[in-house]
């Protein structure tokens, strides 16, 4: 693979343009003596809120330095990739390669940034029986879509996995917070979405289907996304499958959404889908 989104410009939310680094010269294995990165920090990261890390260049940060590689605290700085390598500065070095952008942009660790992506999916119906795709000959599946408030793109109602936070726990809050509009939901409602909810958010029915490396648009040369994404499937559509959905939280709105091949979405996510067209042997 070798990332296009992490070369993109301008960077998410600001006018700065990436050094152009052509195909070619991506791998860090190709020496290339021109090339100039730019240094970008979004200026939310430079105000040093509690999640995101200080900043490690500064004089006297050095002796607390974090511990790349490792699991730091309460901070997982380990890589799917594998081991990834510090630069001449001792920062981590992107396993995919040159960006065009040195420092962190808008994420707030050096080196691996870790999300987790819950696709929950049912069985698209009619009258109760499965909808045949009049191509492919097979159901088609239907997952729960949220549109990011941040780009007006369709996606996975996936978010960043809390220091400290178990995986298996940010696929639940994620979902509930995003996909999930329980400030407008009745009581009586509330309390079925949480049954619903536990169900199939069980150790049982979840099934990863990725975890690694991420091309995104918010990747730079030493800093980057990684994510799990868990599919929870309901076969029978009588749990979260009857779900009525409303917008919450970040999300502009939320849909169940028909999973094949022209769906555009969001940074890695329709990979993620394919993924799980294959495990169900479902239309694509
Ligand atoms: C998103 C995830 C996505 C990850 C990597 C996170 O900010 O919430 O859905 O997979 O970034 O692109």
């Amino acid at each position: 693979m070798i990332h296009v989104k992490a070369r993109s410009s301008p960077y998410p939310g600001s006018r700065v343009k990436r050094f152009p680094v052509p195909d070619g010269y991506v791998s860090w294995s190709i020496p290339w003596p021109k090339y100039e990165p730019v240094d970008y920090t979004a200026d939310i990261i430079k105000a040093g809120p509690e999640w995101a890390d200080p900043d490690f260049r500064m004089e006297g940060q050095s002796e607390h330095g974090p511990r790349f590689n490792a699991v730091d605290g309460r901070i997982d700085r380990r890589s799917f990739q594998g081991c990834y390598e510090l630069d001449e500065d001792k920062l981590p070095r992107n396993p995919m390669g040159r960006t065009g952008i040195t420092s962190r942009g808008l994420l707030g660790k050096w080196g691996p940034n870790h999300a987790a992506d819950p696709i929950v999916t049912r069985w698209k119906r009619e009258a109760g029986e499965k909808v045949i795709h009049e191509l492919s000959g097979k159901p088609i599946l239907q997952f729960v879509a949220i549109k990011r408030k941040d780009c007006g793109e369709w996606a996975i109602p996936g978010g960043m996995v809390d220091d400290g936070e178990l995986v298996s726990a940010t696929l639940k809050r994620e979902f509930g917070e995003e996909a999930l509009d329980s400030l407008t939901a009745s009581k009586l409602e509330k309390d079925l979405l949480r049954t619903l909810f536990q169900s199939v958010f069980s150790k049982e029915k979840a099934k990863e289907v990725f975890a690694g490396y991420v091309d995104d648009p918010r990747n730079t040369d030493n800093a980057w996304m990684e994510t799990v994404a868990t599919n929870f499937h309901d076969d029978t559509g009588d749990s979260v499958g009857q779900m009525d959905l409303q917008s919450g939280d970040d999300a502009g709105c939320v849909q169940w959404s028909d999973i094949d091949q022209k769906l555009q979405l969001y940074a890695m996510h329709s990979h993620f889908l394919k993924r799980v067209t294959d495990l169900w042997d479902a239309h694509w």
